[in-house]
């Protein structure tokens, strides 16, 4: 069957919509914040939860091994190496290793864009107070109208004391899809690292980290990949690893350091480098095991299609908004750097609340600077287009009642 047959077949999106979790009498438009769970997944997270309470102490082990043959499935899917990434709680966590993991010297520069997510600010904060450094910001225009005004932003800051470049993959609050192959070579042309934060990347768009080259991508299984909350990793290229420090000490940090493997690779304990650096104490096993369940639900729907789908969505989206008369488009328009979040600048709202009368769970915000809110749509494989026509009506009906 060809890819857009099988992208226009309804009934096959609509069977895929039934097997999540998500209450039928309700619109979830919200997976760019949690993802929900498809049932196959959340059934066998439960079965390996029963597993390991019938016996938390004896049945460790055994997790153990199913945790590192998930971390094997999600590099597959990734395309890296199983030893390059650490399962992380969440991509917060796997960027704090990162930007608080290097040894850094006061007057330091870390460049990153002026549209990275609340939290990873606070860490880039934290950094600047406790480090000495300076982080210094890319404007990329909202939207952007092509890659070359993204490397432009990012061309203009970079000084001899850059030393890390910090950047969304995907944005948060407009969804533009960063060029991430560009960004890694400009980066690595001025003699900086490159971190991603791929919060939103696994699950809507198709990865090769390996290919990319870039140093570190920290990523969020439990938002697009539709994973268990609290699975998210981080990936680090084999020879920047030895750049990180530990930011918890338990059992994955060794007091006499690292060694070499025969072939070269930094290990610790005995184990990959990279499996230390997640061992933050005792921890939940079954989100993670689950996190294999999740890949295998994408891979049988095709990572091609689940992005292709999320955009047939998109569209059909922005094309009514844009008929509404009252809605901006924030997201680029250009196919390269969009994918399946979808974000507006909405004019002449009073009110935003869309859950409590239609059951519509989307995100919305007041723009600080501007007498306008924001709404931004995740259009994902648990989404029809008949929710995006409902959101459209109960978006006009609200406005009318301001
Ligand atoms: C771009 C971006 N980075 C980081 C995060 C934080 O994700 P988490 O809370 O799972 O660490 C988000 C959450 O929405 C995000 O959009």
């Amino acid at each position: 069957m060809s890819l857009k047959k099988t992208i226009m077949d309804e009934s096959y999106w609509s069977r895929i919509r039934e097997s999540f979790l998500l209450d039928p009498n309700e619109i979830y438009f919200n997976t760019g914040s949690f993802g929900s769970l498809p049932r196959s997944v959340f059934e066998s997270m439960q079965e390996v939860l029963h597993h390991i309470e019938k016996n938390p102490t004896r049945h460790r082990g055994q997790q153990q091994t199913e945790v590192t043959n998930a971390r094997k499935t999600l590099a597959a899917f990734l395309n890296a190496s199983a030893e390059d990434i650490a399962f992380a709680s969440n991509v917060t966590m796997a960027i704090n290793m990162v930007v608080l993991g290097l040894d850094w010297q006061s007057g330091d520069e870390i460049l990153a864009s002026d549209q990275e997510y609340g939290a990873i600010d606070n860490c880039l904060h934290l950094a600047e107070t406790r480090f000495g450094i300076v982080v210094k910001r890319a404007r990329i225009p909202i939207p952007p109208t092509g890659p070359e005004e993204v490397l432009d932003a990012f061309e203009a800051e970079f000084t001899p004391k850059t030393k890390l470049v910090l950047c969304s993959h995907i944005t948060t609050r407009t969804g533009l899809i960063n060029p991430l192959d560009k960004l890694v070579d400009l980066a690595h042309k001025h003699g900086a690292l490159i971190a991603f934060d791929g919060a939103h990347a696994p699950g809507m768009i198709p990865l090769d980290l390996q290919a990319s080259g870039c140093d570190f991508y920290g990523g969020n299984c439990h938002k697009w990949l539709c994973a268990p909350k609290g699975t998210g990793f981080l990936f680090a290229k084999p020879d920047v690893q030895d750049r990180m420090r530990h930011v918890v000490a338990s059992w994955g940090y060794s007091q006499e350091g690292p060694s070499l493997g025969d072939k070269g690779e930094l290990l610790i304990n005995g184990q990959p480098f990279m499996w230390g650096l997640e061992n933050w104490g005792t921890r939940d096993q079954a989100c993670f095991i689950a996190v294999a369940n999740a890949v295998d639900f994408q891979e049988n729907i095709g990572k091609d299609q689940i992005l292709a789908r999320g955009r047939q969505l998109a569209d059909h989206l922005r094309q009514k908004m844009s008929q509404t008369g009252w809605a901006n488009l924030l997201t680029p328009s250009c196919e390269e750097m969009s994918g399946s979040i979808s974000a507006f600048e909405l004019l002449g709202f009073q009110n935003t609340d869309l859950y409590d009368t239609y059951k519509i769970t989307v995100p919305f915000g007041r723009w600080e600077d501007k007498d306008s809110h924001w709404m931004r749509v995740s259009t994902h494989i648990c989404n029809g287009f008949e929710q995006i026509d409902i959101l459209i009506e109960a978006l006009t009906e609200l406005r009318g009642k301001n």
